[in-house]
């Protein structure tokens, strides 16, 4: 049986060193309060090479000394009485059929067969420090490995996460399409949303409607809290308490993206709650809206991430300091890092199965440069709370926008660009 998930697990022959083991453990039911459980999200290495969706699991791959590679499964068993209560479950007889695993077990054998799966294995890889359960079991799995033959050769143990992450960095056709579909669904919300917004609903209100928009859209699931935050809110990054009421003559900022079969979109727009922009409001926008652009040009294959992260704090330094809220010269004011006074995060991050995406920033002791099929975000703001030293017309004002973009062998895909960022179309759209 031959698929992505099985595709991938070969190509992890290429990746990783021969005669090595690496052990990815499935995510484990959550629980919101006593035995009320969050709906599963498997875990994404786990997912993104398996396909396979059950809870308590792990995958076992062995590379052998040609980078063949053999996969060894470890899924709930089946039982008749839990399929009725919580669903159908494959059993190790289904993971094999359907999923095209070499070999497969019930998860309440594994300690009987960990050990000796590992034991002919020079490395064993694993996403260290990331389950503490794992972290656990992979020790006591190695000594029980070690205390069958005494005159084995020791095991190492390295870490699988950058090897894993850089694979995911770059997306395949098939998820290149997801990501898309993921991204028009959180952007045409984002667009029926600025026509929905009134003076007086609560942010709460907002967000109901967007997870409304993303689920009737096939994106059930939001890929992380939504921030929905009126007028000041919006200075406080992390805000998900989305609890107050919207006013008239406030901004919304709306930080919000569905997932879809897994793979995250991540939209911010900030817009008016009447439909109309004030003057402060507009200037300290439009410095933004510089910034979001002119780095979106700037995702090409010749730049890195710190060549836009550059670009985006000279852009919103330059606009600060052509409106007075920041003194001196451009270059004085950004080597001294005077625009993290008001923009304090980072320009982006990479985008896939989960929002903030696996993944390394450098490579060879430099920042990695673009490569086509990466996703990055392009999300520069503005947030100047009403504790700032600042002339009042600027207090409380908060602005980000951003968009997620593929990068491509001719430059760049803004797979979020339905969603209009320019004041004026958002003004007409909003009419
Ligand atoms: N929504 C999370 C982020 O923008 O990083
Ligand atoms: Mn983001
Ligand atoms: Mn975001």
């Amino acid at each position: 049986m031959k698929n992505i998930f099985t595709d991938r697990r070969q190509k992890l022959g290429k990746i990783f060193p021969s005669n090595s083991a690496i052990v990815i453990s499935g995510a484990s039911t959550q629980y919101r309060n006593a035995d009320s459980s969050y709906a599963f999200r498997q875990d994404s290495n786990f997912w993104y090479l398996s396909g396979f969706n059950e809870a308590e699991s792990t995958l076992v791959i062995l590379i052998n000394d040609s980078g063949n590679t053999e996969s060894i499964a470890f899924v709930p068993e089946k039982d008749k009485v839990k399929e009725i209560w919580d669903g159908h479950r494959a059993g190790p007889k289904g993971a094999i059929d359907d999923y095209g695993f070499d070999a497969a077990f019930n998860n309440t054998e594994i300690d009987m067969h960990l050990p000796g799966l590992l034991s002919g294995s020079k490395q064993v890889f694993y996403p260290v420090g990331k389950n503490s359960a794992l972290d656990k079991n992979i020790v006591k799995w190695l000594k029980a490995a070690k205390s069958k033959d005494r005159h084995s050769s020791s095991i190492d143990i390295a870490d699988a996460s950058s090897k894993l992450g850089n694979m995911r960095l770059i997306k395949d056709k098939h998820e290149i399409e997801l990501m898309k579909k993921a991204c028009l669904i959180s952007a045409e919300t984002h667009v029926e949303a600025m026509k929905f917004v009134k003076p007086g609903i609560s942010e709460q209100e907002m967000e109901a409607y967007y997870l409304y928009e993303f689920a009737k859209k096939g994106g059930r699931f939001s890929a992380y809290t939504p921030i929905v935050a009126g007028g000041e809110n919006a200075c406080i990054l992390h805000y998900v308490e989305n609890s107050k009421r919207l006013n008239d003559g406030d901004l919304l900022l709306v930080d919000a993206g569905c997932e879809y079969e897994s793979y995250a979109s991540d939209i911010t727009r900030t817009f008016p709650i009447s439909g109309k922009f004030n003057k402060s409001q507009l200037a300290i926008y439009e410095i933004v809206l510089e910034a979001n652009l002119k780095c979106i040009e700037a995702v090409t294959l010749n730049n890195n991430v710190m060549d836009v992260q550059i670009i985006s704090e000279k852009v919103i330094t330059q606009g600060l300091i052509d409106l007075g809220i920041l003194n001196g010269s451009l270059e004085d004011l950004h080597s001294s890092g005077a625009h993290k006074v008001f923009y304090m995060h980072k320009i982006g991050h990479w985008l896939g199965l989960d929002v903030h995406d696996a993944g390394d920033y450098m490579e060879d002791g430099e920042f990695m440069k673009f490569k086509p099929g990466m996703v990055t975000t392009i999300e520069p703001g503005i947030y100047i709370p009403s504790s700032s030293n600042v002339e009042d017309k600027w207090k409380g004002i908060g602005v980000r926008i951003e968009d997620d973009i593929l990068v491509t062998s001719e430059g760049n895909e803004n797979l979020t660009s339905s969603v209009p960022s320019n004041p004026k179309e958002i003004e007409e759209l909003m009419a």
